[in-house]
């Protein structure tokens, strides 16, 4: 541990004892220590194709079963993965930011529902949730199968295709999660970015959007971002080590 990485772990510390209204924006960088690979590592590739060619609705309507295979298999993995500290560490730090009458809000780019598994209400799930699919037409929601499927399956409710029950690229964020998202980090003294390469938009707007409402941007990642130079105090490190050390 170095001292400047001390010193601003001892910085975020004050911050975050201090800050009556705490914002959280967390990316998949906080469930690689739970063993869930981020989207970016690995290259970004599944089976040689960028991950941005098939998690999207034209990639579903190209290749439904393999899109939906891919998932499943995501899915099957999520039930070995268990929350890491840095999950904890958000949950307890919601318990004691709550319990001294400020307010805490945590949303999440993860579709993983670690968060949830660490003890964490009301996470807001930006980009929708692995653990689901919904009917395309009428929304109806199922729980996410864990097997591989050699046709896609369709909605008891409406004969339609179900899909996985996430956000593809090039589609909008659900309202009822973008909006609550929005409005906590216009409000927040301070906003706590964990493990995002804050690159995916709108998700990654949500630090700009804080930053230009006064509030102050602590950026807990492993490597600098282009969220780097806009934050008041940078960690880089692992979030299992560091975020404990914070909360
Ligand atoms: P990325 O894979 O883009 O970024 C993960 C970040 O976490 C990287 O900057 C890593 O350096 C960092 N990281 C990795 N291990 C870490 C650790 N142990 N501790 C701290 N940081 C660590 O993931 P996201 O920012 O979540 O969207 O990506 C955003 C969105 O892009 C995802 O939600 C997904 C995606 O493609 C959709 O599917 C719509």
């Amino acid at each position: 541990m170095t001292d400047k990485l001390d010193a601003a772990v001892a910085r975020a510390r004050e911050m975050l004892a201090d800050a009556p209204r705490l914002a959280v924006l967390t990316g998949s960088g906080i469930s690689a220590e739970s063993g869930i690979q981020t989207f970016r590592g690995g290259g970004g590739l599944w089976k040689g194709t960028p991950i941005e060619d098939f998690a999207t609705p034209d990639g579903f309507d190209r290749d439904p079963v393999g899109v939906w295979n891919w998932y499943a298999q995501r899915r099957a993995e999520l039930d070995a993965a268990r929350p890491n500290a840095a999950h904890e560490a958000l949950a307890r730090l919601q318990r004691d930011v709550l319990g001294r009458g400020g307010t805490f809000t945590l949303a999440t780019q993860n579709i993983d529902g670690l968060h949830q598994a660490a003890g964490s209400t009301d996470a807001i799930e930006l980009h929708g949730s692995m653990r689901s699919v919904r009917c395309r037409d009428c929304e109806h929601r199922r729980e996410m199968p864990v097997e591989p499927v050699a046709a896609v399956p369709t909605c008891p409710r409406c004969g339609a295709a179900m899909r996985p029950d996430v956000v593809w690229f090039g589609e909008a964020l659900p309202e009822a999660a973008y909006l609550p998202a929005v409005e906590a980090v216009a409000e927040c003294s301070v906003l706590l970015a964990v493990g995002t390469s804050a690159t995916v938009y709108p998700a990654a707007g949500l630090i700009e959007w804080a930053i230009g409402s006064g509030g102050k941007v602590i950026e807990l990642n492993l490597e600098p971002t282009p969220a780097t130079r806009m934050a008041a105090v940078a960690l880089h490190g692992k979030a299992g080590e560091l975020l404990p050390r914070l909360a």
